[in-house]
């Protein structure tokens, strides 16, 4: 048994935070959360973790990212998307063909990750085979779970397309090489409409079926994106329907933006379990828009968080929740109040708990599942004017806290840092 002594804050619900202080998790040894407790025993058997006044949180949960495009986070902020991919990101990406250079950025990146609170991801490689499988060996080393895709683009860009030929051979040689794996799982990824032509799709949707994979892409994100989507498939009433006639479009689906999907397209992404990734940092600096968070939320649409970086120029998951907040208030003002901004509470679960369930995890601390936390010390922010609550301690530290504030990361029931 493991017995760690914090104050501890999670958020089960949208809208519902719980704070308990100097509170405790018991943990059986394989690091399965076995309870939640109000006060710690006085004595136990357990190996005992005091973590003292620190908070004791869930983990982030990133579920939308471009482990390939971390080289160039902070450049092309300047471009709409077309232009951005076309001129940067291609280009970027292109570069992963080789290896050497795939496993020191992805090194970097996993590190990255990990010691900045984000223990799950559902995240994009590039099409490179060799490039992918070395990112997930190093985020298996880093201590990072989750899914990655090996991308699948066979047409558009002259910088970086396969041939459709290439791109089934390549997808089936990737899937053969996963199972050693144990933390990071396949997932299809088809890049977005204009990179994937229908027989493409349609081999890929299959293939979902026949081995039972999820499948993460791009919608609705930009106005030009669009119009070429259109433009493509005039057979396709709206941009998720070129996803469905594949059988890309089921339970699970993450969909990335979702920016400008309008009553309909809503609709399609709740009654079929569709999860949308939410991008707010990098829906504004590609100048894409501001997505109807509140409105999905209402309408009662899957809604998780993610830096998709380098669109998102922000790999730390406090600051992509606090954006997502920044953004939802910009939306409040647009509609007259009408779209209520996000509560910290409320973004923090979308950062957490909302991407953890995708991985099947309950809310929170729940019994029974491998602990994802983050142990927080703030004592090192500025010296408040008045003692905090637990619950300003927990807002303040989603706004301020960086890597030096993060003590101590547990993942998948292993403590990875600290
Ligand atoms: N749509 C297709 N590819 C990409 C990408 O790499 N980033 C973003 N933000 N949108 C995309
Ligand atoms: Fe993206």
């Amino acid at each position: 048994m493991k017995l760690i002594k914090g104050n501890i804050v999670y958020a089960p619900a949208l809208g519902k935070l719980v704070t308990l202080e100097r509170g405790a998790l018991m943990l059986s040894d394989d690091g399965t959360v076995t309870d939640v407790l109000a006060v710690p025993p006085e004595s136990c058997e357990a190996e005992v973790y005091d973590y003292g006044e620190a908070l004791v949180m869930p983990s982030f949960a990133d579920m939308h990212l471009h482990a390939p495009q971390y080289p160039m986070l902070g450049m092309g902020m300047d471009l709409p998307l077309m232009d951005w991919l076309n001129t940067y990101t291609f280009k970027t990406e292109a570069r992963f063909a080789d290896t050497d250079y795939a496993r020191s950025v992805y090194r970097a990146l996993a590190k990255d990750l990990i010691t900045g609170g984000t223990t799950r991801v559902c995240m994009f490689s590039s099409l490179h085979t060799d490039a992918t499988l070395i990112l997930m060996e190093e985020l298996e080393r880093a201590g990072v779970t989750g899914c990655v895709g090996k991308v699948n683009m066979d047409r558009g860009s002259e910088a970086l397309r396969e041939t459709t030929e290439q791109s089934k051979s390549e997808t089936l040689r990737w899937l053969d090489s996963c199972d050693g794996f144990r933390y990071i799982k396949p997932i299809l990824t088809p890049r977005f409409t204009p990179s994937c032509t229908d027989e493409l799709m349609a081999w890929l949707g299959k293939l979902a079926e026949e081995r039972g994979l999820r499948v993460q892409s791009h919608l609705s994100e930009n106005l030009d994106e669009m119009a070429l989507v259109r433009r493509l498939c005039p057979d396709c009433g709206q941009y998720w329907e070129t996803y469905a006639k594949h059988g890309l479009w089921k339970d699970h689906t993450v969909m990335a933006h979702c920016v400008h999907s309008d009553e309909r397209e809503r609709e399609a992404l709740l009654k079929h379990n569709v999860a949308v990734a939410h991008c707010a940092d990098s829906n504004i600096n590609i100048c894409s828009g501001i997505a109807p968070v509140r409105t999905l939320l209402r309408e009662g649409v899957w809604v998780t968080l993610g830096s998709d970086i380098a669109g998102g120029a922000q790999l730390a998951m406090n600051n992509v929740i606090t954006m997502s907040i920044r953004a939802s208030k910009m939306r409040a003002v647009q509609t007259d109040g009408r779209d209520a901004f996000l509560g910290v509470d409320e973004a923090y679960y979308l950062g957490s708990t909302a991407g953890h369930r995708w991985f099947g995890a309950d809310g929170g601390f729940a019994r029974g599942e491998a602990l994802h936390a983050i142990v927080l010390d703030d004592s090192a922010l500025p010296e408040p004017v008045c003692t905090l609550t637990l619950r300003e301690r927990f807002e303040r530290s989603i706004y301020l806290m960086d890597k030096s504030t993060i003590k101590a990361v547990w993942s998948e029931g292993r403590k990875v840092v600290g």
